[in-house]
């Protein structure tokens, strides 16, 4: 029996050892319930009393090796296959990173806030307004009643006979003076939308930046002085205005404003089409049935408002001749800017 207790320890550790053991079976094969040691120990029954504890203790000391050796193969495989996971995981963070394409602001967004930037340095502040607007206020509060000619340079798109999107961010200018007692002094730029046909220079869908100041005792000076400064800070200290008479039912009188051009001074060139000029906004004194409309007394109050496209202008301070360029999001556009 000693012999085979040797031979058993022999032959469980050799096979505990081999590269490539299965640990699970060498277990059941020597100590499971059907092993060989258990058979071993099953047979001590035909032991004489002296031989028992010997062998006993033989048998006891061979489960221990067989047990340990296969506890110390476990640890060994295990550490093994975590070195091996951890070397195919390997992750080299010195290695350069795969570059994520980074955007920026759109041109548009940019004119946008510089126009911003220059109105809150003088004292504006910026209201919004809804892109899908009653028929009042934009066109009747504003002076403009059904069938006025006004309507047909503006038509838009309706939702219901009484709601359209606002072809005009001046209908801004009525809803703030209905809720706010001047001095008023407010900006507000926004999208606008008119049925017109997309091509170089229509787009149903535009941007516009409304101006609007009331106050006891404005006048046109007034205007011409904030446009002056305005027109110098976007597009250089050398830049000259001119007011041209215009019409507008909701200003009373009424002007287009041009800029110098900025590339020829006044010679004419491209950008300017020869002429020295460029249009940039449409001005004038708010009518006084306007001020009324909005509950501001007229004989007390004046006021001044403009409005400017922010497409226009951006095509103008960087030479960009079709508008649809703006919109079509090509990266060879957009990255120039
Ligand atoms: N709302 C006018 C337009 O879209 C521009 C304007 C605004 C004119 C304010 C005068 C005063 O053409």
């Amino acid at each position: 029996m000693k012999e085979k207790l040797s031979k058993i320890r022999l032959e469980a550790l050799e096979q505990i050892a081999s590269p490539d053991a299965n640990l699970e079976e060498i277990k059941i094969k020597y100590l499971g319930k059907k092993g060989e040691l258990t058979a071993v120990l099953r047979g001590m029954g035909a032991l004489t009393a002296e031989e028992r504890p010997v062998v006993g203790q033989l048998a006891n000391e061979v489960r221990e090796s067989i047990e340990t050796a296969l506890a110390e193969k476990m640890k060994e495989l295990q550490a093994k296959a975590l070195d091996a996971r951890l070397t195919a995981e390997k992750l080299d963070v010195t290695m350069p990173g795969s570059p994520a394409p980074v955007g920026h602001i759109h041109p548009l967004t940019r004119a946008q806030r510089e126009l911003e930037d220059i109105f809150i340095g003088m004292g504006f502040s910026i209201a919004e307004g809804p892109e899908v607007e009653l028929d009042y206020y934009n066109f009747q509060a504003l002076n403009i009643p059904e069938n006025h000619p006004a309507r047909d340079t503006q038509d838009t798109f309706y939702i219901t006979d009484n709601i359209l999107l606002r072809s005009q961010t001046s209908p801004v200018q009525v809803r703030v003076m209905e809720q706010t007692k001047p001095p008023i002094r407010i900006i507000s730029p926004g999208r606008v939308y008119r049925s017109d046909a997309l091509d170089a220079t229509h787009s149903p869908l535009f941007h516009q930046l409304e101006g609007l100041v009331i106050d006891k005792g404005i006048t046109m000076g007034d205007l011409k002085g904030t446009l002056e400064v305005f027109a110098k800070k976007m597009f250089g200290e050398e830049t000259k205005i001119r007011f041209r008479p215009h019409h507008f039912p909701f200003t009373e009188p009424s002007a287009e404003v041009d800029v110098s051009c900025f590339v020829c001074g006044v010679k004419g060139c491209r950008l300017c089409k020869g002429e020295g000029w460029i249009e940039i906004l449409g001005a004038g004194m708010v009518h006084p049935f306007v001020l009324s409309n909005c509950g501001i007394d007229p004989e007390e109050y004046s006021g001044f408002a403009f409005g400017l496209g922010i497409e226009r202008i951006t095509m103008a301070r960087y030479g960009i001749d079709d508008i649809r360029l703006f919109y079509e999001n090509d990266e060879r556009f957009l990255e120039q800017f």
